[in-house]
């Protein structure tokens, strides 16, 4: 009997430490790595770097464009590569989604990059992946900080409409609005004050900011007179201005200046500098750069380790607009 008992007691004792392993390497599958291709595809970095430096140096705007994409991916179901899928007679995709369409680009870079990691590395390096590194290549390219990417994402074989329809904040949106939005994705509100200084790159259309240059008051006169130069009352709904009017295509922490000066793009850009809680943040990061870059990094490491619900199915896709 007592023989007995001890045998089931150390039965139990070896399922129990089973049963903690099978957690682990359960958990272990979702934990990304910076290391995580180094033995699979050893020359990953040095493709997507070369990559992104010609898409850069043939329209500096092709970094923050890649940026964008990187953010409209993760806040639907994850970095996943879901917003690469092309839409096909039956499959709605993101791409069409109102946030990204007519708007979002640069997915022949990703292409061109992704056939060269191909011919290196065949069916190894997931589209998510790719994207995440040729965000950080991007940044950097264009004189912003750089970091190491933690890998090993997996390319989901769907895509949600709706989520990327429901989850991505418009460029009317208020500071609560933008705080909730983040929130729910797990990031902060410093994190979400930080992560827009991605508007310090990258252009936007009339369309997203006539309604602020002709009719709201938080807004340096100049400036608006400046930007109603190319975006007309009436018509010009996709005529370009940069975000940023002092250094447009540098990724540098003028964002934060230009908020402290009326002079936010985007009515979203400004409620981050309105007299609200993001307010000390937003004056932090425009006299202190450093700052700035070590949030930015933090917060897209955190957004960039946003990953499907578990039992998505997922691959590593091979060609990044359509599932295998
Ligand atoms: C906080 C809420 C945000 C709103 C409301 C917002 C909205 C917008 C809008 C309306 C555009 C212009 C699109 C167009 O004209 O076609 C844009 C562009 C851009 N957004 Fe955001 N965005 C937000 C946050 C972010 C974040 C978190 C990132 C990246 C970390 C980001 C990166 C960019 C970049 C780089 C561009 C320029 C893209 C280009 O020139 O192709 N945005 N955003
Ligand atoms: C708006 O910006 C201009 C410079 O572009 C500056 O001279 C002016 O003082 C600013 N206006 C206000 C009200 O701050």
């Amino acid at each position: 009997m007592v023989a007995a008992r001890v045998v089931s007691g150390r039965a139990l004792v070896v399922a129990i430490a089973v049963v903690l392993a099978l957690l682990g390497s359960a958990a272990e599958a979702q934990q990304l790595s910076p290391n995580f291709y180094s033995r699979t595809c050893p020359s990953l970095a040095t493709i997507v770097r070369a990559g992104m430096a010609s898409a850069v140096q043939r329209e500096p705007r092709m970094g923050a464009s890649i940026l964008r994409l990187f953010f409209h991916d993760c806040f639907v179901n994850g970095c996943d590569g879901s917003i690469l899928l092309d839409d096909t007679p039956t499959f709605t995709g993101e791409k069409s989604a109102g946030p990204n369409a007519n708007s979002a680009r640069g997915f022949e870079v990703i292409d061109a990059i992704k056939a060269q990691v191909e011919a290196s590395c065949k069916a190894t390096v997931s589209c998510a992946d790719i994207l995440a590194l040729a965000t950080r290549d991007g940044v950097n390219l264009l004189g912003g900080p750089t970091w190491s990417v933690p890998l090993g994402r997996k390319d989901s074989r769907t895509a949600s409409q709706s989520g990327a329809n429901s989850n991505l904040p418009g460029p009317g949106s208020s500071l609560a609005t933008l705080i909730s939005m983040f929130g729910r994705q797990g990031l902060s509100a410093r994190d979400m004050t930080a992560l827009s200084g991605a508007h310090t790159i990258g252009r936007t259309q009339c369309q997203f900011f006539r309604n602020r240059i002709y009719n709201e008051r938080n807004i340096n006169a100049s400036f608006a007179a400046l930007r109603q130069q190319t975006c007309p009352l009436s018509g010009g709904d996709s005529n370009l201005a940069a975000f940023d009017v002092q250094t447009a295509d540098a990724f540098d922490n003028a964002y934060y200046q230009n908020l402290v000066a009326q002079r936010g793009l985007l009515h979203s850009d400004q409620e981050l500098f309105n007299g609200g809680s993001q307010d000390s943040l937003v004056r932090q990061y425009s006299s202190n750069a450093a700052r700035f870059n070590a949030d930015f990094v933090s917060a897209m490491v955190k957004m960039g380790n946003l990953l499907p619900p578990s039992g998505t199915p997922t691959e590593v896709r091979l060609n990044c607009r359509k599932v295998n």
